[in-house]
């Protein structure tokens, strides 16, 4: 009987009984090893360079070389015999941890992943929330060009070409007698003229001034213009319009107050302060302890307006506003710096969102 030996054992086995062994043995091993690297493990004990069946496979140089071939068959179908279940097994593995992984992702019951939606900018919101205001009273609202004449930036809004007014105004000026719009109250005017009186509107729009960037001043901010023209209209009407978009914006307690001030357009002109939404009027920070914040200009359509556009003082009268976007909502929203409004940042808009 042909034996062969791998060790030193005083009673040799046959290449036979020996891989018998081999295989029951790795069988129960394989049974045993728990993950991918216990099988990668077990490969080594076995099939690796100093592995069980390579020290078998070693021993055949001890044969007779007509029993050469026939051993080494067999040893290389127990090699591929262990490869294989190996093999399987490494497969069942894999199949195993893929359908954990699917298993998870089809729980229904796991929270859902939001999708990143866009949101208002915090500027549009209360624009909207000042125009939603007086469309639910029936004013229209339009919106008109930002490169405006100088007629219409100035002139007819009785500001002629020497009122110290056009300097206060800080303009940038374009060729040909354009200018980028100063403030929302060129609209007064075109809007008369496209539509005739009596009118009802609010615009909203940018506007531009000649200022320097820093927390309180943009060389480019919004603002809301509003006009209304009919017989009989007066200054309490526009107390009560402003009391209640400020209403609207802020809460039922708010209350408007008109300082005495100045504009070419308007007679009687007025500075509109609203009581200060961060103390309600006790006075803090938001509003330097006077209780009271400015959010705009004011007045009665001067009779030179009106009848710059055929319109006879003697028959309408009108009120108008003018006030500041960016001013509402960093009172609205406690922001300090004007700049956060374009700058983009997400997390600053998904905080206001
Ligand atoms: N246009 C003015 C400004 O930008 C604000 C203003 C004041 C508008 C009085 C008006 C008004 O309509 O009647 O400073």
């Amino acid at each position: 009987m042909t034996t062969i030996s791998a060790s030193s054992d005083t009673q040799p086995l046959s290449l036979e009984q020996q891989l018998t062994q081999l295989e029951t043995r790795f069988a129960s091993d394989l049974a045993a090893s728990p993950s991918t690297e216990a099988l990668e493990a077990l490969r080594v004990a076995y099939l690796g360079r100093s592995g069980e069946l390579t020290l078998v496979r070693r021993a055949i140089g001890s044969l007779a070389p007509a029993e050469k071939p026939a051993a080494g068959k067999r040893i290389n179908d127990c090699a591929t015999k262990l490869e294989e279940l190996l093999t399987q097994r490494l497969a069942a593995f894999e199949q195993a941890a893929l359908m954990a992984e699917l298993e998870q992702r089809i729980d229904v019951t796991f929270p859902g992943a939001s999708p990143a939606l866009g949101s208002l900018h915090p500027l549009r919101r209360t624009t909207d929330a000042i125009t939603g205001y007086f469309e639910r009273s029936g004013f229209a609202v339009l919106t008109g060009p930002e490169i405006e004449t100088e007629y219409y930036n100035f002139d007819a809004l009785n500001i002629p070409p020497d009122h110290p007014a056009r300097e206060g105004f800080d303009s940038f000026y374009l060729d040909g007698g354009l200018v980028l719009r100063t403030h929302t109250s060129p609209m007064q005017i075109r809007a008369i003229e496209a539509h005739g009186t009596p009118i009802a509107l609010v615009v909203p729009g940018r506007v531009y001034r000649r200022d320097s960037l820093d927390a309180r001043h943009s060389f480019m901010f919004h603002q809301v213009e509003g006009l209304l023209v009919a017989p009989g209209v007066h200054l309490g009407h526009l107390k009560a319009a402003l009391t209640g978009m400020c209403r609207a914006l802020f809460g039922p307690e708010q209350r408007v107050r008109f300082r005495p001030s100045f504009f070419p357009f308007t007679e009687p002109s007025a500075e509109v302060d609203t009581t200060c939404p961060g103390c309600g009027g006790d006075g803090c920070s938001t509003c330097s302890g006077t209780g009271w914040i400015e959010i705009g200009g004011a007045g009665m359509v001067h009779p030179n307006v009106l009848r710059e556009v055929g319109c006879s003082p003697e028959k309408y009268s009108g009120w108008a506003f003018g006030v500041g976007v960016e001013r509402i909502a960093m009172v609205r929203h406690g922001i300090d710096d004007i700049r956060s409004f374009y700058e983009n940042e997400r997390d600053f808009l998904e905080q206001l969102a």
